[in-house]
C-alpha cells in the first residue's frame, strides 16, 4: 500500500484564495529532493513498471495474450499473429534513463509564456494530445518532441474518424519528426479501429512518426496507484500519466502547461483553457483541479518542477 501524498485532496477550486495557496508553495525556493524523488520512482517500479510495461511490445504481450481495456474491463482483444507483427519487438524505454524532461501539458497559461527554448533544451520532450507547434506557437510550446500521444477523439472531430483522405493526418504528423505516438488503440472499443487506421496510415505513407499502443494493463494498474494515493476521478489526465511516465524514465522532471485555472497566477488575467483554443475539458471524466493539487504537493515534496511563470 502507498502512503498517501495528500490523505485526501481538497478540492481545488479556481478562487483567488486557492491560487494565492498554490504560488506561496510555488515561490518557495524549489530544490530536488534525492530521497523524496527515489523514493517515488521505486514506488511507481514497483506497483505499475512503466519502464517495460508502459506501451505494448512483443516482449510484454505475446501471440495468444488476452488485452483487457483498461476503459471497459468487460472488452477484451485475443492477440493474434496479424497484430502482433505491429507491436515493436522490444520495449521502448526499457533500460534507458533520461537526465531531464519536459511534460507539456496544453494549458492557456503557456500562451505568451516564452518557454520555447527552455522546453527545446531539455533531453527528453513528452507533449500531449498532437497539439500545435507553428504559427507562433513555437516561441512559447517550442518544437522539440520525442513522444506525444493522440486521444482518438481527435481522429474523430478533426481528421474525419480517418475513413477519408489521410493527407492532412499525415501533415500534422510531420510537425513531431521521428518521434513516438503513443495510441490507447486499447482504452474504448470505438479507440481500437480508427487507431489502426492511423497506424497503417503512417506505415503506408511512411511517416517518420513511429506510432504505438499504450498498455492497457499499465493505464489500469496506473490508476490503481493514483486511486490508492487519493485520487478518485474516474479517469486520469493524459498530462498526469505522462508525468508518471516520466518520473520512471527522467532524474528530473519539469512540467510546463499544466494549469487548469481560468486565472493567470501572476496577472490575473483571464485564461483561455488551452494554449491554442478554449475548448473545455471534459468534467465528467476528469479533475484536473484537483490533480494539480498533487502535482503542487509533488512539487513541494521536490519531487518533479512546475514552470507557472514566464520563461527569460
Ligand atoms: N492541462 C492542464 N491545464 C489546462 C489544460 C490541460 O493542466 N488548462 C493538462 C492536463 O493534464 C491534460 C494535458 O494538459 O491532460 C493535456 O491537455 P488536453 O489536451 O486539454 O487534455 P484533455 O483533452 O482535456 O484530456 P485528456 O487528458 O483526456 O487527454
Amino acid at each position: 500500500p502507498h502512503r498517501p501524498i495528500c490523505r485526501s485532496p481538497a478540492p481545488f477550486s479556481p478562487n483567488s484564495e486557492n491560487i494565492k495557496k498554490a504560488l506561496e508553495v510555488y515561490y518557495e525556493t524549489w530544490k530536488k529532493q534525492d530521497y523524496n524523488y527515489e523514493k517515488f520512482r521505486l514506488d511507481l517500479k514497483a506497483n505499475v513498471n512503466g519502464f517495460d510495461e508502459a506501451i505494448i511490445s512483443q516482449a510484454n504481450t505475446p501471440v495468444g495474450a488476452t488485452l483487457v481495456y483498461d476503459g471497459e474491463r468487460k472488452r477484451t482483444y485475443d492477440v493474434d499473429p496479424q497484430i502482433f507483427n505491429l507491436f515493436p519487438k522490444g520495449h521502448p524505454f526499457s533500460n534507458k534513463r533520461w537526465d531531464t524532461c519536459a511534460v507539456v501539458g496544453n494549458g492557456g497559461i503557456l500562451a505568451n509564456s516564452n518557454c520555447g527554448e527552455m522546453i527545446n533544451s531539455v533531453e527528453f520532450v513528452i507533449r500531449c494530445n498532437l497539439p500545435p507547434l507553428s504559427n507562433g506557437y513555437e516561441k512559447h510550446v517550442g518544437t522539440k518532441t520525442n513522444l506525444v500521444t493522440a486521444n482518438p477523439t481527435i481522429f474523430f472531430k478533426k481528421f474525419d474518424s480517418l475513413v477519408g483522405r489521410r493527407r492532412p493526418l499525415m501533415e500534422k504528423l510531420s510537425s513531431y519528426g521521428n518521434s513516438m505516438l503513443l495510441l490507447p488503440a486499447f482504452s474504448f472499443g470505438m479507440n481500437t479501429a480508427v487507431c489502426m487506421r492511423a497506424l497503417y496510415t503512417i506505415q503506408d505513407f511512411q511517416s517518420a512518426i513511429q506510432p504505438v499502443f499504450f498498455n492497457p494493463e499499465y493505464l489500469y494498474k496506473l490508476s490503481l496507484f493514483w486511486r490508492s494515493n487519493g485520487l478518485k476521478e474516474a479517469r486520469l489526465s493524459t498530462g498526469l500519466i505522462m508525468t508518471s511516465l516520466a518520473l520512471e524514465l527522467c532524474d528530473n522532471v519539469h512540467l510546463y502547461g499544466f494549469w487548469p485555472f481560468s486565472v493567470h497566477p501572476y496577472s490575473f488575467k483571464n485564461l483561455t483553457n488551452h494554449y491554442y483554443d478554449d475548448m473545455k475539458p471534459n468534467t465528467n471524466f476528469h479533475s484536473m483541479p484537483v490533480e494539480f493539487n498533487i502535482l503542487l504537493q509533488l512539487h513541494k515534496q521536490g519531487v518533479l518542477r512546475l514552470h507557472l511563470g514566464e520563461c527569460k
